[in-house]
This record gives structure tokens, C-alpha cells and sequence, in this order.
């Protein structure tokens, strides 16, 4: 049975994801509802400049009042997509206190206050949705959440983040500067209001703690996860990198220990094989993988950020959330009962490629071996050449080890700038997908 009267949605932030989000849900208005088996109205759109000029949306749905829109008590759904944390937090809190389920963008928020809102969802009997928050366009949460709700996730591996690989793409496969292809991503609308959020790895490691929290039905926030950013990775890494025969990505890894008793949250650039799949993952898109006992190895890939892809994601759920509505019923919430610790970083096992300037003199190699067997690392393979800028009596040393704990790793490093023979440590990154 199809109802004719609307269900009314307040759309809170018309920038790059909630004008494609304004622009779909009008161009599909038919399809829409009879997916949902009712109408769905855009009722009122909140932003902070109301005469900026938005395409296609009737002047009078504009308000810079987003919590008079939630307080009039006609709204069903909210559609959360200005990010940050206030007022997104406030005005999704509100939603939630005047019976309005929310679809949210935001993994800002709920990377930070997650078990909060999920909470608040549940006391109200309400949904909260938020596919679009990892992964773009890519069905990731929802397929975690639901169709694995059976199976246990042992790891997820992916590139959550479409801006960063969007400049390591340019800068390996082009040569083009950092700045210039972070310039061309903001352009392209990828990246964060603040781009310090993509580059500084935050954004990553905000979807690595949701997707983590998901796959272990546990709780982890945005401070239990390990993260570095891409910001110090050069031309001579990508360089190492092709002499090695891999490519670099900025990586969230996700682990649960062998023992089962806890896991690990970590986003950091990563040398990874060229024949790995995740090598050949250009521009913006993302891809994910999932490791779990009985399904075994899946692949996620797809656009990973942009105003349609991920608006494409935020519709999905609209059109879920309003079919639950319809039902009386709501979605599944938060699932956190294994309560899992998350280890440090220092536990975490992996390999590493170093690169070391060091005196090019006898003994040296003897003495840097030596360092990394003391503190319990084994070396695979040790590659010396003249510094590429000539530096005389100076040689570039590349070690790659085999797997050691990251604890261990960083004490042979410490070590190593103590060595007079070491002139300096030019970089360190941990290889992975071997
Ligand atoms: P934008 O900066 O393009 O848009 C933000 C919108 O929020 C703007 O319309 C802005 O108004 C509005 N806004 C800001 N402050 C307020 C306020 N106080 N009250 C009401 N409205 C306000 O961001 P995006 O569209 O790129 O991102 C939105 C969310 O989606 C974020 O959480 C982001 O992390 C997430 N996301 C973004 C993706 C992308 O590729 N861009 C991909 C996946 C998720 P005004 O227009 O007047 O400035
Ligand atoms: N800034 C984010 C990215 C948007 O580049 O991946 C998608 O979440």
C-alpha cells in the first residue's frame, strides 16, 4: 500500500554532499518513493550562508535555524552532512529528542562520540544511519554490520581516505608535487573543509576507529587508533619504493590478536607490492578488504569520496531509514558487547623498509646489522648506494626486515641515530600486503 502523505526530511548542510544529496532526491522523487512506498519531501535546508545561490533548491527551504527546522515537529528524517563536531553533535542530539531519525556523513563525530549517539538513537526507539561515513560511495558499513553479522571479521585492510590517495596516485604516477595535487583534490571536492584531516591521516583513522568498532563489536575511538599522516613522504620513497617493486598507500589496518583477547587500529602510509590489488587503486577511489573465518577475503572498491558517490550512500540509507519508519521499526544498533581492548601500536607485528645516511667506510654495515640484532630484528634484505646527491664519503643504506614488533623497531631505530657511523635516518615505512 502506497501513503500518499510525505515523509519530510530536513537536509542540515547543502555543501558538496548535501546539494547532490537536495539534487537526487529531486530528479529520483519517483523511484524514491515507490522504493519506499511513500513520498519523501525535502522540507527545509540548513546552511550557514543562506543567499549563496544552490541550484535547483526553492529559496524558501533555506535556513541558517537548523534547530527551528528539527523543533518544528513535522520532520521524519535528518540528514546530518555539515561535519565537524558542533554543531553537528547538538543538532543530531536534538533530532534524536524530537523523534526525527538521522542520516549522518559525518565520521568526525562518530568516530569521536559514536557510543553516545548510538545510545541516544536506542532510547528514542530512532535509526541512525551513516554509510556515507566510510568508504564513499562503497556499501561497507551496512555489509559489516548486516551481512556479516554471522561470520567473525579477523582483519580489515583498506585505503579509506580518496584525497591522500589521490595525491600518492599523482605524485607516483606523474611526479607531481604535494601541493599541486592536494590543490586539484580540494577542487574536486574531495577533500575535507580542513584538507589537515586528510593529509595528517585523521580522517583515515576517524573511519579505521567506526569500521573497527564494527568488525570487532567492540568500542574504539578516534584515540585508540595508531596514525601517521603522508605529509613526509617523498620522491626518493616512491623511488625505494619502484626498486623494491611497490607503490605507496596510505593504509588502515585492523587486527584482531591471534589469542582473539584484543585488537589493533592503525592508519600509516605503507609500502605495498605492485601485484597487491589495493597498488593498482588510483585517484579517489577506495577499496577495503575483509577477512573473515567463514566468508574468507572480500573486496570492497569504489569511488571514496565526492559530493554524488557519497551522496549515492547517504540515500541508500535515507531510503532504508524511511522504510523503517514505515515499519514502525528501526535498524540494528550499536553492537559493542566484546568490549575488546585495543593494544598499542608497539604490539603491532610488521615489516620494515629503512633508509639510512651513513658513512661510507668499513665496518659500518657490521654495526647497524648488529644494532638490529640486538634488539631482536632480522634483516632480509640490506641494499648500500653512493647518495644520490653526491655527498662524498656518504652512502644511502636501505635495510628491509623481516616481521618484528613495532616496539622493537622503534628501539632499533633509537639506537641507530645514537650510532656516529649514522649520519641520519631518512625514512622509515612499514611494508605490508606480502
Ligand atoms: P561542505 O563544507 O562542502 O558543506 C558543509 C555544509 O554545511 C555547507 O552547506 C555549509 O553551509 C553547512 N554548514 C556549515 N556550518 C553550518 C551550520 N552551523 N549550520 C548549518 N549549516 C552549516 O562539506 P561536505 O559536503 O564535503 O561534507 C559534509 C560531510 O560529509 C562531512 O562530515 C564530510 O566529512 C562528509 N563526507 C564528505 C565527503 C566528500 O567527498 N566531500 C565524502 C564522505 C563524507 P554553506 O553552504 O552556507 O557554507
Ligand atoms: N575527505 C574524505 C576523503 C572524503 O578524501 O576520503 C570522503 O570521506
Amino acid at each position: 500500500m502506497m501513503r500518499t502523505r510525505p515523509l519530510k526530511v530536513a537536509l542540515l548542510g547543502c555543501g558538496v554532499v548535501g546539494s547532490e544529496v537536495a539534487r537526487i532526491m529531486t530528479t529520483h522523487a519517483d523511484d524514491l518513493t515507490a522504493r519506499i512506498g511513500a513520498p519523501v519531501e525535502l522540507a527545509g535546508v540548513a546552511v550557514r550562508r543562506p543567499s549563496k545561490v544552490r541550484e535547483g533548491i526553492d529559496p524558501a527551504l533555506i535556513t541558517t535555524d537548523a534547530t527551528a527546522l528539527l523543533k518544528r515537529g513535522d520532520i521524519d528524517v535528518a540528514i546530518e552532512v555539515i561535519g565537524g563536531i558542533e554543531p553537528a553533535r547538538t543538532l543530531i542530539t536534538t533530532a534524536f529528542e524530537h523523534g526525527i531519525s538521522v542520516v549522518s556523513a559525518n565520521k568526525a563525530l562518530l568516530a569521536q562520540d559514536g557510543a553516545a549517539l548510538h545510545a541516544a538513537a536506542e532510547q528514542y526507539g530512532l535509526d541512525l544511519y551513516y554509510e556515507a561515513a566510510v568508504a564513499g560511495a562503497i556499501p561497507l558499513v551496512r555489509p559489516m554490520r548486516e551481512s556479516l553479522a554471522g561470520d567473525k571479521i579477523n582483519r580489515v585492510m583498506g585505503i579509506v581516505n580518496g584525497t591522500t590517495n589521490f595525491i600518492l596516485d599523482k605524485m607516483d604516477s606523474t611526479g607531481a608535487g604535494y601541493q599541486e595535487a592536494l590543490d586539484e583534490a580540494t577542487a574536486l571536492g574531495y577533500a575535507e573543509a580542513d584538507p589537515t584531516a586528510d593529509v595528517e591521516g585523521y580522517d583515515a583513522a576517524a573511519k579505521a576507529a567506526i569500521l573497527a568498532g564494527i568488525a570487532f563489536h567492540t568500542r574504539v575511538r578516534l584515540d585508540d587508533v595508531y596514525r601517521e599522516g603522508m605529509t613526509e613522504v617523498s620522491a626518493a620513497d616512491f623511488a625505494s619504493a619502484k626498486r623494491m617493486g611497490c607503490t605507496i598507500k596510505l593504509l588502515a589496518i585492523l587486527e584482531r590478536a591471534a589469542d582473539g583477547e584484543s585488537v589493533t587500529a592503525r592508519v600509516h602510509p605503507a609500502m605495498i607490492p605492485l601485484s597487491h590489488p589495493l597498488a593498482s587503486v588510483r585517484e579517489a577511489y577506495n577499496a577495503v578488504f575483509v577477512e573473515a573465518e567463514a566468508a574468507g577475503r572480500l573486496m570492497f572498491y569504489g569511488p571514496g569520496a565526492g559530493g554524488s558517490p557519497t551522496a549515492s550512500a547517504v540515500l541508500g540509507d535515507l531510503v532504508a531509514v524511511c522504510r523503517n519508519k514505515l515499519a514502525e521499526a528501526t535498524g540494528p544498533g550499536e553492537s559493542a558487547y566484546t568490549q575488546l581492548p585495543v593494544s598499542p601500536m608497539g604490539d603491532v607485528v610488521t615489516r620494515y623498509h629503512i633508509s639510512l645516511d651513513v658513512a661510507d667506510k668499513p665496518g659500518v654495515l657490521a654495526q647497524v646489522a648488529t644494532t638490529f640484532a640486538e634488539h631482536g630484528v632480522s634483516i632480509d634484505t640490506v641494499r648500500q648506494q653512493g647518495r644520490p646527491d653526491g655527498v662524498g664519503n656518504e652512502a644511502s643504506l636501505v635495510v628491509v626486515t623481516h616481521r618484528a614488533p613495532d616496539a622493537s623497531l622503534s628501539g632499533t631505530v633509537e639506537a641507530l641515530r645514537k650510532l656516529d657511523t649514522v649520519r641520519g635516518v631518512a625514512s622509515i615505512m612499514r611494508v605490508e600486503g606480502e
